[in-house]
């Protein structure tokens, strides 16, 4: 069975997106799911092209018990192609997924991470780069409660494909 594929973006890949990342491999992991499921990270911009995510998310990150040690890099023309759903944190990274869209399939896979919270009401995962501790947090905050919820509708679709095609 193919895997589905999970791609974060944010804007730099240094905070937002590898949290995401970090979190929902978790979730998978904990789940036994990860054969099932593939995901990655990567940022609208290249400006940290290769670089670990930032010290102070992987250390709030680390106290949650999430290990974010991937590397940054830019959004590719083909992420739109391998990837099944494409998830931005927000309006900036949403508009700029949208352009670099290379097709109309594309465009359905663009997503945005708040639509899978189930108790944060918040529209977008707020850039906690310029900002405090509270940032980190609330990332954290948003992120636990949007991969729950992704997992959630994912499981289902996995669940489904067996008596889909028997
Ligand atoms: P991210 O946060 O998009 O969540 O990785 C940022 C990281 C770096 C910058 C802005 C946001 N920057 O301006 O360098």
């Amino acid at each position: 069975m193919e895997k589905i594929k999970i791609l974060f973006v944010c804007l730099g890949n240094i905070c937002r997106s590898p949290s995401a990342e970090g979190v929902m491999k978790k979730l998978i992991k904990d789940r036994g799911l990860e054969n099932q499921i593939y995901i990655d990270s990567a940022g609208t911009h290249g400006y940290h092209e290769g670089e670990l995510p930032d010290s102070r998310m992987r250390a709030h990150a680390a106290r949650r018990g999430y290990k974010l040690d991937s590397r940054s890099r830019p959004v590719k023309y083909n992420d739109f192609f391998d990837f099944d759903l494409i998830i931005g944190m927000d309006d900036r990274n949403i508009a700029n997924l949208k352009r670099m869209a290379p097709d109309d399939e594309s465009v359905k896979k663009i997503h945005r991470m708040t639509e899978y919270c189930t108790r944060h009401t918040l529209d977008h995962v707020p850039d906690p780069y310029y900002g405090g501790t509270d940032g980190f947090e609330l990332v954290l905050d948003l992120l636990e409660d949007a991969c729950e919820g992704l997992l959630k509708m994912e499981i289902s679709k996995v669940a489904s494909i067996p008596s889909q095609y028997p």
